[in-house]
Parts: structure tokens; sequence; C-alpha cells
């Protein structure tokens, strides 16, 4: 079953599997990136990487709206349910341990960042995402900085990988690159950038130097917005 990607902006990303469309992250009002407005998203799920505000994002009026399944570490699924979701929609997970949710298996990965809830709670360890169905697998990194073990999440074989560019918060292109190297993505697509003037980067040319140094990865330079096919 093919899995259709969209670069909703920033870190913010839709993908439709069969009847299935799961968000992650689902940063949208406020988002500099997609005029799109937290109202008309109707997903199947939403899964959070972590606590921060552009990422937790408007979870909590999209999940009540819906209904929704919401995927999140334990800490972000006991906040959200004292924030009144409904415990039945809630299903807690950890890094390491991933969970068959019918329309793909769903890891969380490790990723080095922080977590904290929009009021100052913990928000636990942030995280990456790997979604595998059985014809596709693939990494959202999700906020982080360059670690080794990225090759093993690369050694089954990335369809797709969404890696953060924009430096300063997350890796940068340099490191992004290196990550390109261990994760050995049959696509990279570039986001986390050009959201705010801390994280401007040039996306083309972090594309082409791929291209350059990474034979076999096409890099997809998508604006928000935009979507492809796995
Ligand atoms: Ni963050
Ligand atoms: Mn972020």
């Amino acid at each position: 079953m093919s899995i259709t990607y969209t670069y909703i902006g920033h870190g913010t990303h839709q993908f439709a599997i069969g009847d299935q469309t799961i968000l992650v992250d689902p940063y949208i009002d406020e988002n500099p990136a997609t005029d799109l407005t937290a109202d008309e998203m109707t997903p199947d799920c939403i899964i959070v990487t972590h606590g921060h505000g552009d990422h937790l994002g408007d979870t909590i009026p999209i999940a009540r709206r819906t209904g929704c399944k919401v995927i999140a570490n334990y800490e972000i699924i006991n906040w959200l349910q004292a924030q009144g979701l409904d415990g039945n929609q809630l299903h807690p997970q950890h890094i390491g341990g991933g969970f068959d949710h019918g329309f793909a298996y769903v890891k969380l990965t490790i990723a080095h960042h922080g977590s904290s809830l929009p009021d100052g709670s913990y928000g636990g360890n942030p995280a990456g995402v790997l979604i595998e169905t059985d014809e596709s697998r693939i990494y959202v990194a999700g906020d982080t900085g360059l670690f080794l073990e990225m090759e093993y999440y690369g050694r089954n074989g990335i369809d797709l990988f969404v890696v953060p560019i924009g430096d300063n918060f997350t890796m940068g292109p340099g490191d992004a690159l290196e990550a390109i190297r261990m994760v050995r993505p049959r696509l990279a697509v570039p986001s986390h950038y050009n959201t705010w003037p801390p994280i401007e980067q040039d996306a083309d040319a972090w594309a082409e130097q791929v291209a350059a140094e990474v034979p076999g990865v096409e890099v997809c330079v998508l604006d928000p917005g935009d979507d492809l096919t796995v």
C-alpha cells in the first residue's frame, strides 16, 4: 500500500495510508509555514514527538473535535488526559517501543532534544518516529541533534527520511548530511527550517551537496503543502 506524505510545514507532517490520515506534530494555527487551520484537519491519528509548542501544537482541539487516536510518550499522554482528552483515544508508548496500530507499526525512536509542555510540565524524553507498513518504512527524525544510532534505524532500509536541517534547535545542514550517510534512505525531505530567522537555511544547496556526496539518495525539497508518494 503506497503512502502519500504531505509536508504541512516546519515540523508538521501528514501521511495518508490507505483510508487513514496520520498527522505528526499538528502545529497548524500558529505555524507561519501554513495557511491551514486546525479546524479543517481531520486525522484518524495524531503522533506527538515532544511537548514543545511547535510540535504539540493544536493536538488538544483537533483530538477533542475528531476523537482521533493520539500516540505519544507516557508523560505527554498523561498530561493530555489531565487536560481532558478521553483516555480511550490516548495510546502511550516510549522510546524503543513499537505497536501495530493497524494502519502501520509505529515505533518511537531516540531524539536528543528537550520536551517541556506549554505549562512547564515535564514531557519525558523527546522522540522521533518510525512508521512501518508491509511495503514502506518511514523515519521522521523529529527535533534532534545527530546521534550514531541513526545508522541502526537505517539498517533495514528507509524509503523516506524526514530530517531537520534548520540548525540552532536541531541538526543543521552539516550534521543532517552525516545523518543521511548513516540512514541511507531512498528519499529524504528536509524540515524544520526557514520558519524563523534563527533556522534559515538554503535547502536547495543542501540537496545539491547530498546529491554530490551520497549517491543513491534522492532529496526532495518540498514547499509547505507539497506531497509525494512513497
Ligand atoms: Ni522542539
Ligand atoms: Mn521544534
